[in-house]
């Protein structure tokens, strides 16, 4: 099949997500100008540099035209840390998803353990195996479609990692000691358990 995305799919469920997949998560937490912690999951995700590390996260748009919490405590705030959510914390990042008030506390609502950040205010997953502490960098606003505004992406600067002594084996990160999970489409997940290796062209 082909169909150009304007006109429409024809199918069940939109495949665009099902095809770009699997991608990471990014479990974003931020703080409101109030102080009230923010925990949510995020697979518009990538990291985009890596001399300094940076990394984006898209914001799409909700019916009632507000940002995002995650969204508006970035834009507020200008800082955030993003976390890798590995498979044995699943149901908790599912919890997080949910369309809370501004004022609710997703950590609180998954019984999430928080840790304090250290170049950052918001607050870590303490028992998250890998945190980045992030400060904005720019903010893209994309196109819409049907009258509806577009998603906001953020760019942020990764301004201190935290990785729990029990990922690293050797020196080196080993995601098979935490399987980090990754969405595919509609309402599937993957996780990382196998790896193989490959030596790039020597020219
Ligand atoms: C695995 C997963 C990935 C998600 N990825 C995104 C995303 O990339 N962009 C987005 O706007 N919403 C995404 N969502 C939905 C948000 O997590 C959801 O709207 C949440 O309520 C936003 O919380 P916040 O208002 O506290 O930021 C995702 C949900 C799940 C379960």
């Amino acid at each position: 099949m082909f169909y150009e995305p304007k006109d429409g799919h024809g199918l069940p469920h939109n495949p665009f997500k099902a095809i770009v997949a699997p991608r990471p998560i990014a479990w974003v937490s931020t703080l409101s100008t109030d102080g009230v912690a923010n925990l949510a999951p995020y697979s518009f995700f990538n990291a985009v540099a890596d001399a300094p590390p940076m990394l984006m996260i898209s914001s799409s748009p909700v019916p009632s035209n507000e940002d995002k919490d995650t969204l508006r405590n970035i834009l507020d705030t200008g800082e955030f840390v993003v976390h890798v959510v590995p498979h044995a914390m699943r149901d908790a990042m599912n919890v997080t998803s949910g369309g809370y008030d501004h004022n609710d506390d997703e950590f609180r609502r998954a019984g999430l353990e928080k840790a304090p950040s250290t170049l950052v205010a918001p607050p870590r997953i303490a028992d998250a195996p890998v945190a980045m502490e992030c400060r904005h960098h720019v903010n893209l606003g994309l196109p819409g479609q049907d009258g509806v505004r577009g998603s906001h992406v953020i760019f942020g600067e990764v301004v201190g990692i935290h990785i729990a002594d029990a990922a690293l084996v050797d020196g080196m990160l080993d995601v098979t000691r935490y399987n980090p999970l990754a969405r595919l489409g509609y309402k599937d997940y993957t996780t990382v358990r196998e790896l193989f290796a490959l030596d790039r062209p020597k020219v």
